[in-house]
């Protein structure tokens, strides 16, 4: 039976790209590598890119105004903000209040929560866990990276799968029957934490002149054990969460899974035994934005009329950590 808690309701969302393109053709430049490799290996063909002096934070603030006017709600009525984010502004203060500044929403909690790829989908667990103990109403959640900052130009196996971008969302307390969350579910494995990740610039590997001659503060990843991961824990977070829904893949009208690979995606759709018609598909123009990918793809999916009020979607979602999740809503 399904405990029917207070409701929570997705009020708008928003999503905010950086106007510089950088496509596969630019890469063939940089280093060792073709359109059609990219392409075929990972369905990607164009990402953006930041300039250097403008942060996460900025990439944020554009896509929470989004989603604020969509709800048609202003910074006033907000009771807390969450940033799912890898790449911060600065390793403290948070992203989340440095935005928090930015909207001018003085004094209300702000933080930030780091599950990389899979930090929306965590956000949306955390969001609605404190609407429904009845501790803030109203929530803006947010994802939103700048990995081109992070990531190594010169290494062909990682530079051409990142990109820059932020999305947004406002939820609130609602009736039952005005519910869009219907299930989340979470897990995490840090027995892979060295598969995917960042050695420096923390306690482990504080920066020095070595980190940063040895190229420690950007990406590194085994691409092809991710891979496999990815495929087993999206599949299985997928199943969890429509699961705990109590419904089931044929209720499910678009998945939106996290954007990183089109083999991954289509691999997914496979073993849940869905169309590619079902599954949402940004990543040709974005590429992989962690966080930010499954909130900027849903609110695409929103504002294209792929998906209209009333219709079920599932978020699926992995990352570094490694992490996973998944959600089921209701629009
Ligand atoms: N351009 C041209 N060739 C490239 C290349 C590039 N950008 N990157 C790698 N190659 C080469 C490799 O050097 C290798 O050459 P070799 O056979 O001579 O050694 C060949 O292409 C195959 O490399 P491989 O690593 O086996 O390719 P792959 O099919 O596994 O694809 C990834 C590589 C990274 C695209 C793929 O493993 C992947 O997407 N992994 C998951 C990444 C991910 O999702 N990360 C984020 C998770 S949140």
């Amino acid at each position: 039976m399904i405990e029917k808690k207070p409701g929570v309701q997705i009020l708008g969302t928003g999503a905010y790209f950086p106007s510089k393109v950088l496509t596969n053709s630019d890469l063939e430049k940089i280093v060792n590598t073709s359109d059609e490799w990219i392409t075929s290996r990972t369905g990607i063909e164009t990402r953006r890119i930041s300039d250097s002096d403008i942060p996460t934070s900025e990439l944020a603030f554009r896509a929470s105004i989004e989603a604020l006017n969509t709800a048609k709600l202003t910074t006033k009525q907000l009771d807390l903000i969450l940033v799912a984010t890898i790449t911060p502004d600065m390793l403290f203060p948070s992203t989340a209040c440095l935005l928090q500044r930015r909207l001018g929403a003085k004094g209300i909690p702000s933080f930030d929560l780091a599950a990389a790829c899979s930090g929306f989908i965590y956000g949306i667990s955390i969001a609605r866990s404190f609407i429904q103990s009845g501790l803030y109403k109203t929530i803006l959640l947010v994802g939103a990276e700048e990995l081109s900052k992070i990531t190594d130009w010169t290494d062909r196996t990682t530079c051409v799968l990142f990109g820059d971008g932020a999305g947004a969302m406002v939820l609130t307390a609602s009736s039952y029957k005005e519910n869009s969350i219907l299930s989340t579910f979470l897990g995490a494995d840090g027995d892979y934490s060295n598969l995917l990740y960042v050695p420096a610039g923390g306690t482990l590997h504080p920066t020095t002149n070595e980190t940063v001659v040895k190229k420690m503060h950007t990406i590194k990843m085994e691409g092809k054990q991710v891979f496999k991961m990815a495929v087993l824990k999206m599949v299985y977070a997928a199943k969890k969460a429509i699961e705990l829904s109590g419904l089931q893949i044929k209720d499910i009208k678009l998945f939106i899974p996290h954007q990183a690979n089109i083999r991954i995606i289509k691999a997914v759709a496979e073993k849940l035994g869905i169309s590619m018609q079902q599954v949402f598909i940004n990543i040709y123009k974005t590429g992989n934005i962690s966080s930010a990918t499954t909130i900027t793809a849903l609110d695409e999916a929103i504002k294209t009329g792929k998906i209209k009020k009333g219709d079920i979607v599932e978020l699926i979602s992995f990352g570094s950590g490694f992490t996973w999740g998944a959600t089921v809503i209701q629009l």
